[in-house]
């Protein structure tokens, strides 16, 4: 095994229990399936702090299940000032998201490491919306878009960073 640090990705919401940890879940499988797990450190973080400590919205892990994915033993947290130094991608699901992040940065390095997490996907689409007060179509549109966004995500990875 190697002893490198591991690359590192953030994915970061408003909430931290609906797209952020949709995305964690689905590229943690994505990275363990392609066996790079040693390589790769995956979490997520929200900007707000309402949900701190609780699981992921009952909606978006009822849809992530029936894709395979199990969001439940994820624990919402609030971003901190560190992560904008301890991660090497941070990405983020909206202009509003990244607007917040942005207002953390103390160095130009962190801003650097900002991204839409749509900027990996081809689509015009380059947000992922907030499905909290909508209804159920807005958790499955969540889904399809975080499962293509990561797929290209890693190959972007795996190119960067020889893996
Ligand atoms: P998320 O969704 O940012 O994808 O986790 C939200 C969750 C909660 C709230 C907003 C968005 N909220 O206002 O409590």
């Amino acid at each position: 095994m190697s002893t490198a640090k591991k690359v590192s990705v953030l994915f970061i919401c408003l909430g931290n229990i609906c797209r952020s940890p949709t995305a964690d879940g689905v590229f943690r499988r994505l990275v363990e399936d392609a066996g790079l797990g040693d390589q790769i450190h995956v979490d997520s973080a929200g900007t707000g702090d309402w949900h701190v400590g609780k699981a992921p919205d009952e909606r978006m892990q009822a849809v992530a299940m029936e894709r395979g994915y199990d969001l439940s033993a994820l624990k919402a947290r609030q971003l901190q000032a560190e992560d904008l130094d301890n991660f090497d991608y941070l990405l983020v699901m909206d202009k509003q998201n990244q607007a917040d992040v942005e207002d953390l940065v103390t160095e130009l390095e962190q801003m650097d490491k900002i991204r839409l997490l749509l900027s990996f996907n081809p689509s015009a689409i380059k947000e992922v919306p907030d499905p909290y007060y909508g209804g159920d179509s807005g958790f499955y549109q969540v889904m399809d878009l975080v499962e293509g966004a990561c797929k290209r995500l890693l190959v972007q990875l795996r190119k960067n960073h020889d893996l």
